[in-house]
């Protein structure tokens, strides 16, 4: 299979079918630990567009008659804040050939138009993700190794000296999720992002798209242990 057969869309009915394989590649690869409800992702992508706020599911598909998802991404774009995706996510059968990074390419060209619309830029691309912890096993472990395979190849950088624990969203039971963070310079480069401007955005992070209290009763949840800044991805 090659690239070229590929094409990207992005969903915008709420009843497409190819949704219903979103939600299978969703709920099958990424784990529970890190996932939002379903009907908040698909909910948030079908919703009318605000002024200030736009969300974005772009997929990649087989050229073919019948659709034959092979992965998607969802992200959003806030005026008030830049970039974000949320979720990336490619078929076991179709990955190691370019559709993860292609997909972030996408939701870059897609944010991008947001943010034209609004009169405004995309500084950068921002996303958190769930490094192992030492009781996964090693499945969960190649996944990190893909993971940021993939991050440094589409230009990111880790946001190194901070660390936040999510609230855990399907299973508050199972206990909060570690998170590091993870930052691609669109139309800014990397120098632009000193320790000041770093912190401003993981903390707008977690103030506009988690919508937590992070000043407040919330703020435990943020550790910083090192002078922040963007750390090459080895
Ligand atoms: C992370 C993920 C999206 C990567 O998708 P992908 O389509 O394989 O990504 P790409 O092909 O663009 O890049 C993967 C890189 O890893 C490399 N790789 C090495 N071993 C690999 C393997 N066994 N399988 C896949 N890729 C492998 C590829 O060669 C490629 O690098 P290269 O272009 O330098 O050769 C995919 O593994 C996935 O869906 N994982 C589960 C969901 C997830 O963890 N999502 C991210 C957090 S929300």
């Amino acid at each position: 299979m090659r690239t070229a057969t590929i094409s990207f869309r992005e969903i915008v009915r709420p009843h497409d079918p190819v949704l219903t394989q979103v939600r299978w590649l969703y709920e099958h690869t990424i784990s529970a630990s890190e996932r939002i409800p379903w009907e908040w992702l698909s909910g948030s992508v079908s919703a009318m567009p605000w002024q200030l706020r736009r969300s974005h599911l772009i997929t990649a598909e087989r050229d073919t008659a019948r659709s034959n998802l092979l992965g998607f991404v969802t992200g959003s774009y806030l005026a008030r804040y830049g970039g974000y995706l949320s979720y990336v996510a490619v078929d076991p059968r179709a990955r190691g050939r370019g559709v993860g990074a292609a997909l972030y390419r996408a939701l870059i060209r897609r944010l991008r138009r947001s943010a034209n619309s609004l009169e405004r830029e995309l500084p950068c691309l921002v996303w958190d993700s769930r490094p192992p912890s030492p009781s996964d096993g090693p499945e969960a472990r190649v996944n990190w190794e893909r993971r940021l395979h993939l991050f440094k190849k589409v230009g990111g950088y880790w946001i190194e000296g901070i660390q936040f624990t999510s609230p855990n969203y399907l299973s508050p039971q199972a206990g909060d999720v570690p998170l590091e963070f993870f930052l691609k310079p669109v139309d800014d480069s990397a120098s632009d992002f000193n320790e000041g401007r770093l912190r401003r955005i993981v903390r707008g992070l977690l103030k506009q798209v988690y919508l937590l209290d992070i000043d407040g009763e919330d703020g435990e949840m943020l550790r910083e242990y090192a002078p922040l800044r963007l750390k090459r991805i080895a």
